[in-house]
This record gives structure tokens, sequence and C-alpha cells, in this order.
């Protein structure tokens, strides 16, 4: 049985990728830029040759079926193409944090899923690859190729061979703390793919979105390079908005947001004004994000738990690549 199994990290996104311009290859109008985070990690095994006249998939010990499961038997298409393979695969994944809820374990399942399949099916394929590979699966997962700070190139080209992700500086170039609230752990209403194709279509503001997206990223490639947090702050915070802006102003309206996400971004910016360098970003779903400085990430995380509404705080910080390993 040829089977291989790969870990892969989340990310958080800093200069946010919302919009494709093409659904089927997964292929964005911007480029992005994200941190991969250490500790909130998925490992998947893949088997191929399974017995199964289609893929198995089960995720955290449950056999995953509907939507998801198509999903994965998509991208797992797309690896057999590559490969020119026939067989069906079985597939386990194991994700240590809250799935589905603006986490990103799309990013880390189809990053861990890509390099796991690919190694499998004997495909030796540089890092960049993988990325598109993984890009297949899920956008962000691309990211989740590569540790540290990483930049998802948008490309030009139709068949996406120009869209990959790329390393910007490596996970011990700047330690920061990420503190990662969760105000809610309930699977998410509207998915990243239904959220951003109905914000292209029904936001009157998706133009400015895109219009004004290469300033954002240029200042967070900066604010990262030049290891300067406010820059990389406001840049990022700024994006946020912009992005849940955008959002928002679809009709009919789409909102992330519950009272906890709210108070916990008015939380931080009472942190800052008492001299704290903290700064939120959000994702598609209602969970909190802060970057801070490495040595305040413990007590912001404490003034954090204490907002009404906030389930629980993780701590984390800029993590390693997608990577094979020996066992789940
Ligand atoms: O990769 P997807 O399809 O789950 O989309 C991710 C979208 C955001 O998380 C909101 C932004 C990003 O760049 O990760």
């Amino acid at each position: 049985m040829r089977e291989a199994i790969a870990a892969a990290n989340s990310n958080i996104a800093l200069a946010k990728y919302w919009g494709k311009r093409d659904e089927v290859l997964n292929l964005p109008y911007t480029g992005s830029i994200s941190i991969t985070l250490a500790g909130l990690t998925t490992t998947a095994r893949v088997a191929f040759d399974s017995e199964h006249r289609s893929d198995r998939v089960a995720m955290n010990g449950e056999l995953v079926v509907g939507a998801q499961a198509v999903a994965v038997r998509k991208f797992l298409d797309c690896v057999r193409q590559l490969a020119d393979e026939r067989t069906t695969a079985e597939v386990e994944v194991q994700t240590n944090f809250p799935v589905a809820a603006g986490l990103a374990s799309s990013a880390s399942t189809f990053a861990a899923l890509a390099l796991a399949s690919a190694t499998a099916l004997g495909l030796s394929l540089p890092a960049r690859q993988i990325s598109v590979l993984a890009r297949r699966g899920s956008g962000s997962a691309s990211r989740s190729i590569f540790g540290g700070y990483v930049e998802w190139l948008a490309g030009e080209e139709s068949d996406g061979s120009d869209s990959y992700a790329v390393p910007l500086a490596p996970a011990d170039s700047w330690r920061l703390g990420i503190v990662i609230a969760i105000t809610d752990l309930a699977r998410k209403q509207v998915g990243s793919r239904q959220g951003m194709a109905h914000a292209l279509k029904r936001s009157p503001f998706f133009p400015a979105w895109l219009e004004t997206h290469e300033a954002d990223l240029e200042a967070v490639r900066r604010g990262i390079l030049e290891r300067d947090l406010t820059l990389l702050g406001e840049a990022a915070e700024h994006n946020c908005l912009k992005m849940h802006a955008v959002s928002m102003a679809s009709s009919p309206a789409l909102l992330y947001w519950n009272p906890a996400t709210v108070a916990v971004m008015r939380r931080v910016l009472q942190l800052r004004e008492g001299g704290a360098d903290a700064y939120f970003t959000i994702d598609a779903g209602p969970q909190v994000k802060i970057i801070c400085p490495w040595t305040q990430r413990e007590g912001i995380a404490a003034a954090i738990r204490e907002v009404p509404g906030v389930q629980q705080v993780l701590l984390s910080e800029p993590g390693g690549p997608a990577t094979l390993v020996e066992g789940l």
C-alpha cells in the first residue's frame, strides 16, 4: 500500500485573500500574506490502493460525507491526474483545534493532504509545486506549505501555474506572540468559498477592495521585512476591517461577527491606548486573532480571557512548514 503521513499548520492572513478570478482553480484576484501558526496542526494520512470503490475520508475519527467528502475527493482527483493514477484512497485527518470556525482548518488540512498524497503517489515535487497543488483544495492552504511569514502570489496565468506561495521571512526571524480568542465553537454558517463569491457578486464595495489591496500588501510585506509591528499591525487591521466591510455591505448582508467578536476588538483598541502593541485580525468567522510582541502575549491573553463571551483563548507564534511525519 502506498501511503504517507504529513502535518501542516494553520495560518492567519494579515493581507487577505477575498475573491476568486477562477473558482475551479482557486485563483485569487489579489496576493495575500499570512503567518503560519505553531501548534494549530492538522495531520493527514493518505493511503492509496484502497479496497473501496470511492475514496474514504475520516476526520477526527468520523467518516466524512456530503460536501466535505466531495471537496477531498475532487482534490485527490487533481493529485491522481498529476500522477496518472486511478486508485482510490483512504484518508484520515486529525486536527488539534476547532475546525471550520474561522481558524483556517481547511488551510492546514489541504496543505497536509497535498504533501501526503503527492508523496504517497511518488510525485517528488518542489515545495512551490506542492503549494500549487494545495491551492486546488483551498486557496489559503497554498500558504500553509511554508513556515513563518508567507506570501501567496496571485499570478496571472489562466492555468494557475504562477499562483503559489513563497516564504517571506522564517518563523524564527521575528517571534511575535499570537493570541486567538474563540468566541463561538460552532461550525460557521457561511464558508469562505461562498462568502467571497457572494461579496464579489453582491457588494458595491468589491471594486474598492481590489483597488486598495496592493497598498495593504505592500505595507504588510514591509512591516514583516523591517520587523515594524506598528506598520504591520495597522495595515493588517485596516485590511481585515475592509474585508469585513465589503462583506457586510453585500446584499443580503454577510456578517461574521458576534457581540463577543466586537467586544474583543474593542478590548484590543483599549489595550493599545494603554500602551500595548496589540493588533487584531479576523478571517471568515467570529474568532479574533491578535498579534503582539512575544513578551506581551501572556498579559494580553489574560485581558482577553476576561472579555464576556470569550470561550477559549489559544496562544501561538509563527510556526514551521508542512512536513512528512512517521505516524498519526
Ligand atoms: O482558503 P479559503 O477558501 O478557506 O479562504 C480563506 C479566506 C480568508 O481566511 C478569509 C482570508 C485568507 O487569506 O486566508
